[in-house]
This record gives structure tokens, C-alpha cells and sequence, in this order.
């Protein structure tokens, strides 16, 4: 009798443990765990160009002609890179923002975005605050209200 109900609690032990690592897999078959904050799935956008919760790649139209991430770009901080082939600005929040208009790599002061939704026609669509369109490099992204709303989080926790 003793021996039978061992066989049992061990059973169900067994088959607990073998749940809990199917789902331990299965959570890590997403990229990012769906808990994470918005900035942090913000973070995996920026860095991979894919979406959070399935790693399928983001569409975009324009840019150069090889896959690349934000921060191939921009660089891990948001704050620019100067290469042979392009010269990109800081587009961190703050800077984007800057009511005395965003410092340009140069130095100079550029325009402002006064709100969200024009950082989202610029990221979307390659036009800057003042209608005019962004030069070539910077790819046109076909984000999903989601995707955008991470990234912008993103951008704003940048310091
Ligand atoms: C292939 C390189 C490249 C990639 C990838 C790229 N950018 Fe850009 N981006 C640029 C360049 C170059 C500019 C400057 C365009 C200009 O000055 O007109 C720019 C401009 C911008 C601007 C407008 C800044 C301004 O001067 O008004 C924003 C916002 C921006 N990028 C966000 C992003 C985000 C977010 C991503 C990723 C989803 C991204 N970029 C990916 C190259 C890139």
C-alpha cells in the first residue's frame, strides 16, 4: 500500500518537473518573456530589428542595402555614429525633443519633434517634423502600434 502511493507522489513529481521544463522552453522560444516591460522590449527592438514576442524580422523599406538594427545606426547609445557611409543623428528622447531644436552630429541645432506621433512619422514614414523627408539611410519601418509604442520607451529611458 505504502509502495503504491511512493509510486504515485513520484509520478506526479515526475510529471511536474517534465511541465515545468516545457514551459521553461517554451518561454524561452520567445526572444523576450512576456513580462518584460515595455522598455526592455523596446531594447530587444532597437538591437535586433525583430519583434519581441515571435524574433520574426520587422519589415522596412529604404535604408542601406543589408539588414540592420537601430543601433547599427544610431550605436548602443542612441546618440549617433559617424561611419564612411553615413553620418547618424542622436535620437535619444531627449535630444529629438530638445525645444531648442535637436543638436545635429555637426553640432549645429535642427528641428524639433513636438510629440510622439511626429517621432512615429518619422520612424514609419521618413518624414521629419517639418514635412521634409529624412535623407536615404534611415530605412522606412512598418512597426505595429505595439512595436512602436516599446520603442519609443526605449527612447525616452535613454539617458
Ligand atoms: C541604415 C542605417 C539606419 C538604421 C538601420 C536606422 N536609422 Fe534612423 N537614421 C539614419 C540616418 C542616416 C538618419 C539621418 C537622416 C537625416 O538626417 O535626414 C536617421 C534619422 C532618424 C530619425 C530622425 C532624426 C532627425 O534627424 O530628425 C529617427 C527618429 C530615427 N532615425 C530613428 C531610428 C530608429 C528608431 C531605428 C530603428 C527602428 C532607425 N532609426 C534605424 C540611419 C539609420
Amino acid at each position: 500500500m505504502n509502495r503504491t502511493w511512493l509510486v504515485v507522489a513520484l509520478l506526479t513529481i515526475g510529471i511536474g518537473a517534465i511541465g515545468l521544463v516545457v514551459t521553461a522552453a517554451l518561454a524561452q522560444s520567445r526572444p523576450v518573456a512576456t513580462t518584460a516591460s515595455t522598455v526592455e522590449r523596446g531594447r530587444w527592438i532597437y538591437f535586433t530589428a525583430t519583434n519581441p514576442d515571435t524574433g520574426a524580422p520587422i519589415p522596412y523599406s529604404g535604408g542601406m542595402m543589408m539588414p540592420m538594427a537601430c543601433a547599427d545606426c544610431h550605436g548602443a547609445d542612441g546618440r549617433g555614429l559617424r561611419t564612411p557611409m553615413f553620418v547618424s543623428p542622436d535620437i535619444r528622447y531627449r535630444n529629438l525633443t530638445d525645444p531648442a531644436g535637436m543638436r545635429e552630429p555637426d553640432g549645429t541645432r535642427g528641428h524639433a519633434y513636438r510629440s510622439d506621433e511626429e517621432i512615429r512619422r518619422a520612424i514609419t514614414e521618413g518624414i521629419g517634423p517639418d514635412g521634409e523627408p529624412l535623407a536615404w539611410p534611415m530605412p522606412r519601418w512598418h512597426l505595429t502600434d505595439r512595436e512602436l509604442e516599446d520603442l519609443l520607451a526605449f527612447l525616452k529611458a535613454l539617458p
